[in-house]
């Protein structure tokens, strides 16, 4: 549990008082009250305030916050403020100030902009978590710590590319290793000195966001970057840790962001939380892939839902609302996925800056008679009724998508074969046939225990870092299923091609070789034309149409289980299937249209024995968590109209109204319900 303080799904979300005259804060408190609020974070942006030069420190407004809060029940998840320096440090100390890709040192503004190579932001944000630390450690209000707000971003400064080079040192040890390893004997880029090796941005290797000359070079600085940000993060963490042993701590992080290496910063977190604001036209299934992602970094812990809009975005180019019952019903995904909290950005609105028009809970008119607080007063009183229940609950699954940021950067940062290759698009291609099949998933990263699956899909793994291939082998050879695709094993985690031909190490494994990978531009396309080896029950047609990326394979044992259907390579091997050990292992040579994953994905779950949650129309969401000899099974109705469900003939009851379920289940548009029943769920 989070904090046993609090022992129910938490329910509130950022709140900066900060920006208002203490009195309004009254209002609020009654207002929380109203709406079930019982978590506000607080302090994310308030360095200036709490620090107004090097010396002082004024902890009085956040004591009052902290205090009132606290005297009507409402705890805190506190920040340390670091997400943003105060501008005095900004003039005094120069170094804090970041430098952009274009290599302009920026000046001060906006946030998220200190260098993570400074000594000044490390000295200072340390010194104020600490001093946070000692000051809040015995609060009775205080159940969590948020450390600094979203890191993300990368600096190209000159403390920056010092520390890279250290970092280098650190990985390579010598030149000669770091030429060969960076292969820079192309493009006369040998390396003499240490010094002569400069961070990667517009000045040198790259242009654009992810197009660069030397791919291994601006991998590194990713990795670096990242690492940088991290030892930030630590700092804090370790400083509040001083103090509160027993509080948790986290920092709130954004689903597939591209910037950070999110395996590497989990174990440094004692929670995951992140914030979700999907677009007006995010599918679903990206969402429930996020979810699972994050939930994915901690194998499979129940992680928080730190912040999502109660209304709409003000950053989006289009700001749609969520239509009526739309907040409820994505709350309740995050839940099903594995959210033991549910919170927003942001409880009141501010009137002034960039996010006056950001949804929140308490709007403009600053009193409760809005649609949208009487749809956040309504799940407040519902995750009250719910009270610990679903605190830990786990989410059980025998399928993984494989889903890793070092090989997304490598495949990103690849001058060809194809701009369209987008490496998040491609994972979530597979994953959304799971979840159309309503087979339950976790995503995980490559250092995950692949022995607690029966089905791994590794889409795109360009890369293989050391291991990985006999990792994939030894669970194929003990019954497993693993489905990868084109564009696999082709580097080493230093971005060079391994050699004697594609998918490199994991040929022999799928008992086929690439000769050649053709892109087809928008617009052209392939077909698999499924041999009679492809194609079992659930692939009903014998045409699939397939593009972007067409590997030309050739089986040096596989099954052939499709062949391309036009173009000069007609007829050659397309989807191949090689059976080692007591498993299989399958490739997709192309980027097939959504019915064909559905279909393999659908045998192939088949014969492991893995079955939906249960039957359900399509826009209809199901998935469960279960703790302690129960199972929570969520219907998530996506769609505007009422749908029914058909249930196993066993024993449930619906949390949300507390009726028992027989055999047909009505859930309203947009609508959902919570069954728990017995540890046996029986499927039909
Ligand atoms: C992020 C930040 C918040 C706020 C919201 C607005 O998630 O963490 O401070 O800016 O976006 O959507
Ligand atoms: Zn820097």
């Amino acid at each position: 549990m989070l904090n046993p303080r609090l022992p129910k799904i938490w329910y509130g979300g950022d709140y900066n008082p900060e920006q208002w005259d203490p009195s309004v804060m009254e209002e609020d408190v009654r207002m929380f009250k109203v709406a079930g609020i019982d978590v506000a974070t607080v302090n994310v942006f308030s360095w200036a305030k709490l620090q107004p030069d090097e010396e002082t420190y004024r902890f009085e407004e956040l004591d009052n916050v902290m205090d009132r809060l606290y005297r009507d029940g409402i705890y805190v998840c506190l920040a340390t403020s670091t997400g943003a320096h105060p501008a005095w440090m900004a003039r005094k100390y120069p170094d804090v100030l970041r430098v952009d890709h274009m290599g302009r040192k920026r000046k001060f503004g906006g946030r998220h902009n200190s260098c993570p190579n400074s000594p000044t932001y490390r000295l200072y944000s340390a010194r104020l978590a600490e001093k946070l630390a000692e000051r809040y450690a015995g609060h009775p209000g205080l159940l969590l710590w948020h450390v600094s707000n979203e890191y993300g971003g990368y600096c190209y400064c000159d403390l920056c590319a010092a520390a890279f080079r250290a970092w280098l040192r650190e990985r390579y040890q010598d030149l000669d290793t770091l030429n060969r390893m960076w292969y820079t004997s192309f493009w006369g880029h040998t390396f003499y000195d240490w010094d002569e090796i400069v961070p990667p941005n517009e000045l040198s290797e790259e242009w654009g966001r992810s197009r660069s000359t030397f791919q291994t070079i601006s991998l590194d600085y990713r990795r670096f970057q990242s690492d940088s940000l991290l030892a930030c993060y630590r700092l804090e963490y370790s400083e509040l840790k001083k103090y509160t042993p027993d509080i948790a701590v986290t920092t709130n992080m954004m689903g597939t962001y591209p910037e950070l290496d999110y395996f590497r910063w989990a174990p440094y977190l004692d929670v995951i939380s992140w914030d979700n604001y999907p677009s007006h036209n995010t599918p679903f299934s990206f969402t429930a892939m996020t979810h699972d992602l994050m939930r994915g970094l901690k194998g499979g812990q129940p992680f928080m839902l730190m912040e999502q809009t109660p209304s709409q975005q003000n950053w989006q180019p289009y700001n749609a609302l969520k239509r009526p019952g739309v907040m409820r019903l994505w709350s309740y995904q995050a839940v099903a996925r594995g959210a033991d909290t549910v919170m927003f950005f942001q409880l009141r609105r501010s009137i002034g800056a960039c996010e006056k028009f950001h949804g929140a809970v308490i709007e403009h008119v600053g009193h409760e008679h809005t649609r949208v607080f009487q749809e956040c007063a309504e799940l407040g009183r519902e995750l009250q009724g719910l009270a610990d229940r679903l605190l830990d609950a786990r989410v059980e699954a025998k399928a993984a998508v494989v889903f890793d940021w070092e090989n997304r950067w490598a495949v990103e940062l690849s001058s060809g074969p194809s701009v369209d290759l987008k490496y998040v698009d491609e994972v979530h291609k597979y994953y959304d046939a799971l979840y159309q099949l309503h087979i339950q998933t976790n995503m995980i990263g490559v250092e995950e225990d692949f022995a607690r699956y029966e089905l791994i899909i590794a889409p795109v793994l360009y890369m293989l870092k050391p291991g990985v291939a006999e990792k994939i082998r030894r669970f194929v050879e003990r019954g497993g299923i693993f489905v990868t695709t084109f564009f696999s094993g082709i580097v080493n985690e230093q971005d060079i091609v391994t050699v004697g031909g594609y998918p490199g190490e994991l040929r022999s494994l799928l008992g086929i070789w690439v000769e050649e990978i053709d892109a087809l531009p928008p617009g052209q396309m392939n077909e698999l034309v499924l041999t009679e080896r492809g194609q079992p029950s659930e692939l009903k047609r014998q045409r699939y149409s397939c593009g972007l990326l067409c590997d030309l394979i050739h089986s040096e044992g596989a099954e052939v289980a499709a062949v391309y259907g036009t173009d000069f390579y007609q007829g050659m091997p397309a989807v191949t299937v090689n059976r080692y050990g007591k498993g299989q292992a399958w490739y997709v040579g192309s980027s097939p249209e959504p019915e064909f994953m559905q279909g393999l994905l659908a045998n192939l779950c088949a014969e492991k024995g893995i079955a939906p949650v249960l039957d359900a129309p399509s826009g209809v969401e199901v998935t469960q968590r279960s703790k302690a000899g129960k199972t929570y099974t969520f219907i998530l109705n996506h769609r505007a109209e009422a749908v029914e469900v058909t249930l196993p003939d066993s024993p449930m009851t619906e949390l949300l109204t507390g009726v028992s379920c027989s055999r047909v289940l009505r859930v309203e548009g947009r609508g959902v319900a919570i069954l728990e029943s017995g540890p046996s769920f029986d499927r039909f």
